[in-house]
């Protein structure tokens, strides 16, 4: 809107155009001239500009039609027209309107009148743009949102969708686990026999050695492995799990472990994990799946953070420090990341505020954090620590507190 306005000035006679300018140079304004209709259109499509002043008898094609190809080139709403001309007959002025003029000013003109309808013009054309831009703006920023709810809803639809994945994995893990430890047993009973064939047949020997010395490693990484996929598919059933919201006694250290053991995949790389405080924890009364929510969008917020920050080498740290405080449990989860800008440390609690790649961030991890922990009477903060990387801090009412 500041910029300086441009006119085009359309008239075949210089001393018209002369006249225009002497009224409309003062104030101003960048003035560009045409004196026929063809030459106009050129000008206008090169220089596009604010408003037009039109004479209507031009030789070659007359202003009506001028009017009418430069809309036809740059759009209507583009190039706002002002029609001048001696023909005072009403017919004129609605010919004029008709091909698209906005108004309609009668030679000789009078200086007054002239400034005064530019004037207006000009700022009805600068509000007119300013509102296009708005609604441009408006609507990109709604496709935008709706792009982010759409993978929110994905997200949701995957979150009770494993809830039915968890339910199929956890049968043949059970199969796998209580199988392992049968053969443990056996083996147990197994191992002598095999010893003592070994020393009866010599020719056996290498191979029998082999299956004595790797079998109860073999065993006990199958043990390992197993309770593995039932600890996460545990964690991913609290946490897809879709019921109504209900708050017991339950305990904040669990709910870490959960979501540390949902988050594994995202952490094991580059990011060491150190945990202080979490025995002794006081109980809380808490809806679980909600607080491993919680945690889990903390803790892969801060595996962004990290993982963008470290180069991919291992040297995130991820440190939860649990105490009670209070009548409160206190969990500070500090990373090693870069940290959160200082003017965004307000804004990345809001609704679909994120720094990430449209693939990677919705936005919405925090807000809902925030409201989770609000709904159970606790609080949330985020700061940026002195040595780097930035630190949440939750505080959530201790069971006797909260009833
Ligand atoms: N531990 C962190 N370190 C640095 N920035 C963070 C951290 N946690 C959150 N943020 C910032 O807050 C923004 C919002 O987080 P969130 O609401 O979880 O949405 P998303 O993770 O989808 O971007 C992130 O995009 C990031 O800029
Ligand atoms: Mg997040």
């Amino acid at each position: 809107m500041n910029d300086i306005s441009r006119i085009l000035l359309v008239d075949d006679s210089p001393t018209n155009l002369e006249v225009l300018s002497s009224y409309l140079k003062p104030l101003g304004y960048a003035l560009l001239f045409a004196t026929s209709g063809e030459r106009a259109i050129e000008v206008a499509q090169a220089a596009r500009p604010d408003l037009i002043l039109l004479d209507i008898m031009l030789p070659g094609i007359d202003g009506y039609e001028t009017c009418r190809r430069i809309h036809q080139a740059l759009g209507q709403q583009e190039a706002p027209v002002l029609f001048l001309s001696a023909l005072d007959a009403v017919a004129n002025k609605v010919k004029g309107f008709e091909s698209g003029g906005v108004d309609y000013i009668s030679k000789p003109f009078q200086k007054e009148e002239l400034i005064a309808r530019v004037k207006t013009h000009l700022e009805l054309f600068a509000v007119r743009r300013e509102n296009r831009r708005y609604a441009a703006e408006m609507e990109s920023l709604a496709q935008q949102r709706a792009r982010a709810l759409v993978h929110a809803d994905r997200l949701a639809t995957l979150g009770t969708l494993s809830a039915g994945v968890a339910h199929e994995i956890n049968n043949p893990a059970t199969f796998i686990s209580v199988g392992i430890q049968t053969m443990a047993r056996l083996w147990n009973d197994i191992e002598p026999v095999i010893a003592e064939k070994c020393r009866q047949d010599p020719a056996q020997q290498p191979r029998l050695a082999f299956a004595i010395k790797n079998i109860p490693d073999l065993i006990a990484n199958i043990k390992s492995g197993v309770s593995r996929i039932q600890k996460v598919v545990k964690a991913l059933r609290t946490y897809a799990h879709a019921g109504a919201s209900i708050k017991e006694r339950c305990d904040i250290g669990e709910c870490i472990n959960d979501a540390l053991d949902l988050c594994h995949n995202r952490l094991k790389y580059a990011i060491t994990v150190e945990k202080n405080g979490m025995e002794a924890l006081a109980p809380i009364y808490a809806d679980a799946q909600h607080i491993v929510q919680v945690f889990v969008n903390l803790f892969t917020n801060a595996a962004d953070a990290m993982n963008n920050g470290g180069n991919g080498e291992k040297k995130g740290i991820l440190r939860i420090g649990v105490s009670n405080e209070n009548g409160m449990v206190r969990v500070i989860i500090d990373d090693s990341g870069n940290g959160i800008a200082t003017d965004h440390l307000q804004r990345i609690w809001d609704p679909f505020f994120t720094t990430k790649s449209p693939e990677s961030g919705t936005g919405l991890g925090l807000s809902i954090t925030r409201d989770i922990i609000v709904e159970h009477g606790g609080t949330i903060k985020a700061e940026n620590r002195p040595e780097g990387g930035a630190r949440f801090t939750v505080s959530l009412p201790r069971l006797e507190t909260a009833i």
